[in-house]
């Protein structure tokens, strides 16, 4: 160790759900701010498969999509020699934090989660894993004591919970848990469906046009920009309540450009939204492309992916062992004698 790594790098901890193909919300909201983490923070990037079983799911399609997920994580930049990366249910210890934090949680908390709700009125009979969802999601993060959570702001509710049951747990026991930080990047916190730019932009559109795969090809990227929902008012300027369409593509094109909204209102004074989609469109194929090619490497390579997720469950284990046998001391749970 040289002296410039003597004091420990602050801890990030975050995930996404393995639905098969991660879209640009995931990536311009959360991915891309984790991969440029990496150098600054000790990372641990999981996939978070157990919360995917809250809704129904195909065995065979979420243990295949664990890889995929994966494979476009690592294509995005995450990189496994700098992070660890592993799979939730790979690593005991989340469930029984969880147990622990739901004992302590107020039930009326949990049913005021907005995801909650949402998610419930699609349901005919809502399961108790649905409710318990952010429980799950607090021991996530308090079992590495992540100091800070890079996530969109869909998550900013469940990032509060998080924060009120560390704190609670710190008085009610004695000081254990970092109270993490929410990290939500400017550019790309929000991005919407492009079909119905009032709802966010979400693997579960059953409208496919809505939502831009990572792994999309350049001709469907385009197809589907191209087709983005706008308005009759024929100018490329901000206005969320009156040009959610025009005002979501602007958002998009400002997150993968690097330019401000007023920068693109300027150089497309008096253009039409033709032109401008086809340049939302360039801009954002040439951002997902090499991802594409990378992914595609990679999803071939299933031993590497194995290793990937093998190496990172021991390094995940690891601290996970650590906190939870501090929290069962704590809580008043006998050590077990080995
Ligand atoms: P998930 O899988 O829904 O999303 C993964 C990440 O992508 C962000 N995101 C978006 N950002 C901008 N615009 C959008 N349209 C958009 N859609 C999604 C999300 O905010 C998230 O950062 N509950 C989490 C997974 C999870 C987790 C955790 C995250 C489980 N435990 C602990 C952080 C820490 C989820 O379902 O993310």
């Amino acid at each position: 160790m040289s002296d410039n790594d003597a004091s420990p790098k602050p801890v990030i901890l975050t995930g996404a759900q393995p639905t098969g193909r991660l879209h640009l919300g995931n990536y311009l909201g959360a991915v891309r701010n984790w991969n440029a983490m990496q150098d600054d923070y000790t990372c641990f990037f999981f996939i978070s498969n157990q919360h995917a079983i809250t809704l129904p799911k195909v065995p065979a399609e979420l243990r295949q999509n664990t890889y995929l997920c994966l494979a476009q994580y690592m294509a995005c930049g995450l990189d496994p020699e700098k992070s660890t990366l592993f799979a939730q249910s790979h690593v005991i210890g989340h469930n029984e934090l969880a147990w622990v934090l739901s004992c302590i949680c107020p039930l009326g908390q949990l049913e005021r989660m907005t995801q909650f709700k949402d998610k419930a009125k699609k349901q005919i009979s809502v399961n108790s894993g649905l409710l318990f969802y952010p429980v799950l999601m607090a021991a996530d993060i308090l079992l590495y004591n992540a100091n800070v959570v890079p996530v969109g702001e869909d998550q900013k509710q469940h990032l509060e919970l998080t924060r009120d049951l560390a704190e609670k747990f710190n008085s009610t026991f004695s000081p254990t848990f970092n109270v993490p930080e929410a990290y939500i990047g400017k550019a790309g916190a929000r991005v919407m469906s492009l079909q119905n730019p009032t709802t966010k932009m979400s693997k579960s559109d059953p409208n496919k046009l809505g939502t831009v795969d990572l792994i999309d090809s350049a001709d469907v990227v385009r197809k589907k920009i191209m087709s983005a929902v706008t308005d009759s008012e024929g100018s490329v300027r901000v206005d969320f309540a009156n040009k959610p369409g025009i005002s979501n593509l602007i958002s998009i094109f400002a997150a993968v450009t690097g330019k401000s909204a007023q920068e693109i209102e300027d150089e497309f004074a008096g253009k039409g939204y033709g032109d401008f989609k086809k340049c939302v469109a360039d801009a954002v194929i040439a951002t997902l492309d090499p991802v594409r090619e990378r992914y595609e490497r990679l999803i071939k390579d299933r031993a590497f992916l194995d290793e990937t997720l093998k190496k990172g469950a021991e390094v995940a284990q690891r601290v996970a062992f650590k906190t939870l046998s501090k929290v069962y001391r704590k809580v008043g749970f006998p050590e077990k004698i080995r």
